[in-house]
Formats: C-alpha cells, sequence, structure tokens
C-alpha cells in the first residue's frame, strides 16, 4: 500500500493507494466519529462494490445506511442531492454518522456537498473507484453540484477524513472512462512536473492495459502534485497561480461540457480538448513552440482522447466561459502553459487571440 498525506494542519489526511483496499474496514474504522456510516454509491457501482465495503465495515462492528444515486453526470444536480438528505434524515443519521462516497468524482462531489451541509457539517470519507476520482476528484476538498448553466457552480470546500483509492476496482473500469481519468493525469504534467510527462509518454501502453504497478504509480505521483498544490493553496485564493493552476484546460472543458449537455462529453474529454485551446493559446501568446503544441496532441491521442473540441461557436464558448469561477471583476483567468511544465494564471490574452486558439482546435 502507498500511503500520501494531504497536510492541512489540523484537517490533515491520508491518502491510501493500493490493491484490496475495499476489504479493509480497518483503515476506515480510526477516522469515524461513532460506529455509523452512510454509504453514498450508484446504481452503476453499488452491484459492484458495495457488498465488499458493507460487509467489511460490518465486520468491524460499524452500521452502514446505503444511499444508491443514480448515475452518471446528468444527476449531479439537487434532486440527487435531496435524495442524499431524504436517506439521511428518513434514517436518524445524526451529526456523528460519517457520509462515505463510494463511486466516481460525481458520487465523490454529491457525497461531500452533502456531508459539507447535513446538519451543518459531517465527517467525510472518500473511497473513488475511477482513475479521474482516484487522481484529483477524491482529494483536496472540493465538493458540489451543477447548474444548468455552469458546471460545479453550487458547492463548498469540505476536506475528506481519509482517501482510500483501491487500484483493483479500475479492472471494470470501460475503456473510455480510462482515458478519460489519463486526461487529469497528463494535466500534472503539463503543468508542474515534465518529468512525469517524459514518463506517461513511454508507459501509456502499459497504463492503458491496465498494468497495476504503473497504474499505482501514476495514482501516487498525480496525487502528490495534487496534495502539495492544494497544501499551498487550499481555497484557491492565490491571486497568481496557485490551486486554479489544476484548472489546465477546465474553463474551455466545462463550456465544452455545459454546451452540450451534462453528460454528452465525459469531464475528462472535455478538458483533454480544453487542454488543447489553451496550449494552442500559448503559442500564440509566443510561450510555446508547434512542437510543444504536436507533443502535447501526440500525448493525449495516445491515452485515446479527443483533441479537437466540440463545434458550439467561439461566440457560445465565451458566453459560457464568462460564468468560470476564476472569473473576478469580470476579467476572464486563463491557466496557460509558459513552457510544458510550467503553468501560470493569464487575465490579459486578447480576445482575439483566444477565439483563434477555440477556432483551430475545432477545425482540427
Ligand atoms: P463518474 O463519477 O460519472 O464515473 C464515470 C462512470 O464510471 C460512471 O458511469 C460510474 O458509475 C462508473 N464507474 C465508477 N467506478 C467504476 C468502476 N470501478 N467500474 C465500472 N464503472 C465505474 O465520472 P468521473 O470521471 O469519475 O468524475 C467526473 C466528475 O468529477 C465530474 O463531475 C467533475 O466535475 C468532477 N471532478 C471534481 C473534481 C474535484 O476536485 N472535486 C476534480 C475533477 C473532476
Ligand atoms: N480539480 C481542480 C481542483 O481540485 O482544484
Amino acid at each position: 500500500m502507498r500511503r500520501l498525506n494531504l497536510a492541512l494542519a489540523e484537517r490533515s489526511y491520508p491518502i491510501l493507494i493500493g490493491g484490496g483496499l475495499l476489504s479493509r474496514g480497518d483503515l476506515i474504522v480510526p477516522f469515524l466519529r461513532t460506529a455509523r456510516v452512510a454509504l453514498v454509491s450508484n446504481t452503476n457501482v453499488a452491484p459492484l462494490y458495495l457488498d465488499i465495503v458493507v460487509k467489511a465495515l460490518e465486520k468491524v462492528g460499524v452500521g452502514v445506511t446505503p444511499i444508491i444515486l443514480p448515475d452518471g453526470e446528468a444527476h449531479k444536480n439537487w434532486e440527487s442531492l435531496n435524495l442524499i438528505y431524504d436517506a439521511l434524515l428518513a434514517n436518524r443519521c445524526d451529526r456523528g454518522t460519517t457520509i462515505v462516497a463510494l463511486g466516481g468524482g460525481v458520487i465523490g462531489d454529491l457525497a461531500g456537498f452533502a456531508a459539507a451541509t447535513y446538519q451543518r457539517g459531517v465527517p467525510f470519507v472518500q473511497i473513488p473507484t475511477t482513475l479521474l476520482s482516484q487522481v484529483d476528484s477524491s482529494v483536496g476538498g472540493k465538493t458540489g453540484i451543477n447548474h444548468p448553466r455552469g458546471k460545479n457552480m453550487v458547492g463548498a470546500f469540505w476536506q475528506p477524513k481519509l482517501v482510500l483509492a483501491d487500484t483493483d476496482t479500475l479492472k471494470t473500469l470501460p475503456d473510455r472512462e480510462l482515458s478519460a481519468g489519463m486526461a487529469e493525469v497528463i494535466k500534472y504534467g503539463l503543468i508542474r512536473d515534465l518529468p512525469f510527462l517524459g514518463w506517461l509518454e513511454a508507459n501509456m501502453k502499459g497504463l492503458l492495459a491496465r498494468d497495476g504497478e504503473l497504474l499505482a504509480h501514476a495514482i501516487e505521483r498525480s496525487c502528490a502534485n495534487k496534495a502539495e498544490v492544494v497544501a499551498a493553496d487550499e481555497y484557491e485564493t492565490a491571486a497568481v497561480g496557485g490551486r486554479a493552476l489544476l484548472n489546465l484546460g477546465h474553463t474551455f472543458g466545462h463550456a465544452i461540457e455545459t454546451g452540450m449537455g451534462y453528460g454528452e462529453w465525459l469531464h475528462g474529454e472535455a478538458v483533454a480538448a480544453g487542454m488543447m485551446m489553451a496550449v494552442e493559446l500559448s503559442r500564440r501568446l509566443g510561450w510555446l513552440s508547434v512542437a510543444d503544441v504536436d507533443r502535447v496532441r501526440a500525448v493525449l491521442q495516445r491515452a485515446n482522447l479527443p483533441v479537437k473540441g466540440a463545434d458550439l461557436g467561439a461566440a457560445r464558448y465565451l458566453e459560457l466561459m464568462s460564468h468560470d469561477k476564476k472569473v473576478i471583476a469580470g476579467s476572464l483567468r486563463l491557466v496557460l502553459l509558459k513552457a510544458l511544465g510550467d503553468a501560470v494564471t493569464y487575465a490579459d490574452a486578447p480576445r482575439e487571440e483566444i477565439v483563434a486558439a477555440i477556432e483551430s482546435c475545432c477545425r482540427e
């Protein structure tokens, strides 16, 4: 088992990565306030893994209330959140109850927001089961739901007490979802870890073939990068750089997800196309070479990710991007690359260059 720590003073927590962790109730117990858990999952993941976790917790004396939500990004909304509150109340869950998320990023974000708000906050544990959630969404405490006008527009920062990433769960993940998770893995290489980008280029074939050791290394390195960034800027308030850098490609990507309708493009797919737009814009600003852009395109394609954007039209992109959470006083801050492995936040990209980057990535 690999073990990392997210250092946030009294709210620090471990990230445990390895095979067979779902059946290790003993790893979870020390992080519970009382021997009571509400286990939130969905109709897709529950038949695969719920019983294993319930049995593991019952074996160590923990009572479990399962809460099963409909599956998919289209259900990351108020209705699903209310289903969680309804079940918590119907089962008389109190402030000692820990909410445990068992699933991908959608379940993690929903369950985390429920934990942040139920009775003004209850403890929370993440058991991520997709590559994307194991390398990104389960770590760092961002929780929330989508609004029809924008992705993740309603939410809260609420750190988990523990992240338990069982790499065995990736064996049942569809190929398309594995690739979507790889977009966020590649992101860490692009924003701050150039040696990791080289390692990913060399090992992409084995990663997509689900070599356990390679996947565990990629997850550990991704979480280590994320933990460092979050520890330095937990609430994303740094005036420049900081946690916002984790959003490379996301402003463009969120526009694709919202513009196409939630669930049409997977989050990681939209991020991949969005990263191409950010990289192309960085080239137009004179920071990256054509060879750099080609290198990014090649690694994304090797991960079976889209590099061409959704054909929404640049005006619609800009409209959707104007709702981005990085907009401050009307000024849109984009995450761009000064060089591969060196990301910056930048508010001064000329509008015509942003339009040109979008259009060029929707044409290719
Ligand atoms: P997801 O949660 O929708 O999971 C993808 C699909 O895989 C779903 O159908 C799910 O049921 C299924 N699944 C999950 N685990 C499985 C398994 N082991 N075997 C088979 N099927 C499995 O999507 P995701 O890619 O995990 O997460 C995307 C979400 O995460 C988006 O809503 C995004 O906004 C959010 N996100 C949040 C953060 C954050 O910091 N909080 C960061 C990145 C992304
Ligand atoms: N996924 C971006 C963040 O956690 O800040």
